[in-house]
């Protein structure tokens, strides 16, 4: 099989070709990425050598940073819309075998404390820019399926944590501040909910969704693990024997959504995927390869890779 990945130098697009590498050594993986922000070929050094795994330089993934998306949502239309069309033509006209889009609970808005998860059959609702391109993408994609027979399959995943994540989301964050002496920005009063998942249960749950989920069929993804943003500030200080007293509250972000949950009752009972890593297991993991691989994050925080990446690629 060839495997076109998007994106594939981003967080979960790096771990999912790490994933796939290491499962099929004859399946061949093309990564696809533009190599802006997010996108750092230092996610794959370890397997840049691969025979198997080739790189180019293009504009086609998505990007998920609700914070920036408040910022600049220009850039995330384009990318996450425009490219999802583009990709989506370039597939009908090459009568592609398969076309699985990667997308996010956050389309279906958020829930009260009492409501019950998100599934296949919520209605979308999305509430930030970020979220609103990722629900126009599915749409596009759903369309071609319908009107060009496009074959096609999405999966809607909840929050992702993990090794290689941007160390401007919450996990990353947090983990190498601390790491760094400085303190721990919690939005608002940090009760916001979110279910997280570790990045290499996502990337088995494309995986079976690639292989055996049905043609224009959507899959909820979730990591049962519903926890608010303070817990999750909490085991961080704990796993680094850090004190309370680094936690500050901030401002809270803009339209910040309360709380999001995935029912993954259908990929669990169609194609038996269900989480595996625990969130113990999922938060040692994380902040154990954080604390390995300072290089990698300090190269970002100080914003030396993307001169680096300016020199060998040219401008972003
Ligand atoms: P984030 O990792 O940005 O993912 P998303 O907004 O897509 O869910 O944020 C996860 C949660 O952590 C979200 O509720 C916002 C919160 N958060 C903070 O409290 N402080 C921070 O500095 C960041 C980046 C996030």
């Amino acid at each position: 099989m060839k495997l076109l990945v998007t994106g594939g130098a981003g967080f979960i697009g790096s771990n999912f070709i790490r994933y796939i590498l290491e499962k099929y050594p004859d399946y061949r993986v093309v990564n696809l990425d533009l190599l802006t922000y997010a996108g750092n070929l230092e996610n794959l050094k370890d397997v840049e050598n691969n025979p198997n795994y080739k790189f180019a330089r293009g504009n086609f993934a998505a990007e998920s940073h609700v914070d920036r998306s408040i910022l600049d949502s220009a850039a995330f239309i384009h990318t996450n819309v425009v490219g999802t069309h583009n990709l989506l033509e370039v597939a009908k006209a090459n009568g592609l075998k398969r076309f699985h889009h990667v997308s996010t609970d956050e389309v279906y808005g958020h829930l009260g404390p009492n409501d019950t998860p998100f599934n296949e059959k919520t209605p979308y609702a999305p509430r930030s820019p970020y979220s609103a391109s990722k629900a126009a993408a599915d749409h596009l994609v759903m369309a071609y399926h319908h009107t060009y027979g496009l074959p096609v399959t999405i999966s809607n995943c909840s929050n992702n944590y993990g090794p290689f994540q941007f160390p401007e989301k919450l996990h990353g964050l947090f983990i190498t501040n601390l790491l760094e002496g400085k303190k721990v920005p919690v939005y608002g009063d940090g009760m916001q909910v979110r279910d997280w998942l570790y990045v290499r249960d996502h990337c088995e749950a494309i995986n079976l969704v690639i292989h055996k989920g049905k043609i224009g069929e959507t899959y909820c993804v979730g990591g049962n693990c519903e926890k608010p943003n303070i817990e999750i500030t909490k085991k961080i200080l704990e796993l680094l024997e850090k004190g309370q007293d680094l936690i500050e509250y901030v401002k809270d972000r803009p339209g910040h959504d309360r709380r999001y949950a995935m029912d993954y009752a259908k990929i669990k009972k169609e194609l038996g995927w269900q989480p595996r890593t625990s969130f113990d297991e999922g938060m040692k993991k994380t902040v154990e390869w954080y604390k390995a691989n300072e290089d990698w994050w300090r190269e970002i925080k100080s914003g030396e890779y993307l001169k680096y990446y300016e020199k060998q690629y040219g401008e972003r």
